[in-house]
């Protein structure tokens, strides 16, 4: 059997200009892969370290220099020898060397990096693609894409407090044939933005980002577009929001600047529940605050029989966050993110119990990326249905759909494209 031979590790630019990690394994037998982590902007309070240096001379404060120190020098001698194979057993002695319950002994960014180059080096060393070799026998499931075209909150420089505002090509037959779809739609959005002579410039993740009147146009102005490219809303493509509200939400309530009001939980949740009347809206991540549980429970119990509620920033992939909403039933589906967590054997435990529950899982970007794609495998082989990486647009996002794109030709016919039928949690 291959063993573990050497670790190389790199500090990396991510999609914002930031540094991230990138690690290398080497295998006793030459093979060997890499990894890249990414990073998010609107990250939940009790998501895993991303560790920095905080050293002001070197990329003001946000170098990793640190990382790479403890990939060489703690890491590597630590997992140098093991089977790849054994994921499970490294991410385990990963967490064990880094001591801490939110991964700060080595840096959540650090231990992800090894955790991944592991099993992208082990499906490698077996000449299987990643998806097959996490996914094993399964039929595997294409997830349906959920494009995030236009963006505002923190990922834009604009007035609009909701931070994603997405098209889901549900009603299409086909992975290929959903993005082809969206990415007409996304084209046409951004001549009807043109025509109104609003800003066509891109927010971090590949939408675009108008300063807009309130934060309804935006929904107005997708349906229009789905329209207008020749398809209908509400049978081929849906709408989807990721407010990411624990931004805007500060002494128990939600500050909406763009509108000029203050909302409370219940009056947040009147304003969606008016929305899904007149939008063919299908989807809200975070609609309510990563500490506003009880507002959840509120949220699940008026809306969650129509709308897939996505908890994000209030469960950040982590069992024990995921068990307490399942308990409170305070949603339907959690966004999936490896860096919230840092293991690859942690992500599937939360995928696990989030599935078993009859929720849904989507897995998730981040809105800083790189050109790597361990998500859109990670989604094919946990079945989990759904996928968001932003736009159809800048090379980080679509490094993704076309790893998908890839995936559905190589599969040629033995995946499925589930459609509608991906919203198990609905009912
Ligand atoms: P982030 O945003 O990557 O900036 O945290 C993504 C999200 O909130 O889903
Ligand atoms: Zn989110």
């Amino acid at each position: 059997m291959a063993k573990i031979e050497d670790l190389l590790a790199l500090e990396i630019l991510d999609s914002r200009g930031n540094p991230t990690a990138e690690v290398t394994v080497k295998l006793d037998n030459g093979v060997f892969a890499t990894a890249k982590v990414p990073s998010g902007a609107s990250t939940g309070e009790r998501e895993a370290l991303e560790l920095r240096d905080g050293d002001k001379k070197r990329y003001q404060g946000k170098g990793i220099l640190k990382v790479v120190d403890n990939v060489l020098n703690t890491i590597k001698p630590a997992i140098k020898g093991m089977e790849p194979f054994d994921q499970r057993a490294i991410d385990k002695r990963l967490i064990e060397l880094d001591g801490t319950e939110t991964k700060s002994g080595l840096g959540a960014n650090a231990i992800l990096a090894v955790s991944l180059a592991v099993v992208h080096v082990a499906a490698r060393a077996l000449n299987m693609p990643l998806y097959k070799y996490i996914g094993g026998v399964d039929t595997p499931t294409i997830p349906v894409p959920m494009l995030n075209v236009l963006n505002g909150g923190k990922h834009a420089d604009t007035n609009v407090d909701f931070q994603e505002y997405m098209i889901v090509p549900a009603g299409l037959p086909s992975f290929k044939e959903a993005l082809r779809a969206s990415t007409e739609v996304y084209h046409t959005l951004k001549s009807i933005l043109k025509e109104r002579s609003l800003t066509t410039s891109v927010g971090d993740e590949g939408g675009f980002a108008p300063s807009l009147k309130n934060n309804e146009e935006p929904l107005q102005l997708l349906f229009k577009a789905i329209e207008k490219a020749g398809y209908k809303p509400g049978k081929d493509i849906y709408l989807a929001l990721d407010p990411a509200s624990s931004e805007f939400y500060s002494d128990g309530k939600y500050h909406l600047k763009d509108e000029g009001r203050t909302l409370t939980s219940e009056q947040m949740i009147d304003l969606y529940e008016g929305l899904a009347r007149v939008y063919p809206l299908i989807s809200i991540e975070d609609g309510l605050a990563e500490n506003d549980w009880d507002g959840w429970v509120k949220l699940t119990k008026r809306l969650g029989s129509k709308v897939q509620l996505v908890a994000d920033d209030l469960t950040v992939t982590n069992t024990k966050y995921i068990k307490k909403l399942i308990e409170l039933d305070g949603a339907n589906s959690v966004l999936i993110k490896l860096n919230q967590i840092g293991t690859l054997t942690e992500t599937m435990e939360a995928i696990r119990m989030v599935k078993s529950n009859g929720w849904t899982a989507v897995v998730s970007h981040r809105s800083g990326e790189t050109d790597d794609t361990t998500i859109s495998d990670l989604a094919v082989a946990a079945n989990t249905g759904f996928i968001k990486t932003g736009a159809p647009a800048r090379g980080e996002r679509v490094s993704k759909y076309n790893r998908l794109l890839e995936i559905e030709y190589e599969l040629a016919g033995r995946a499925v494209y589930p459609g509608m039928q991906a919203f198990v949690s609905i009912k």
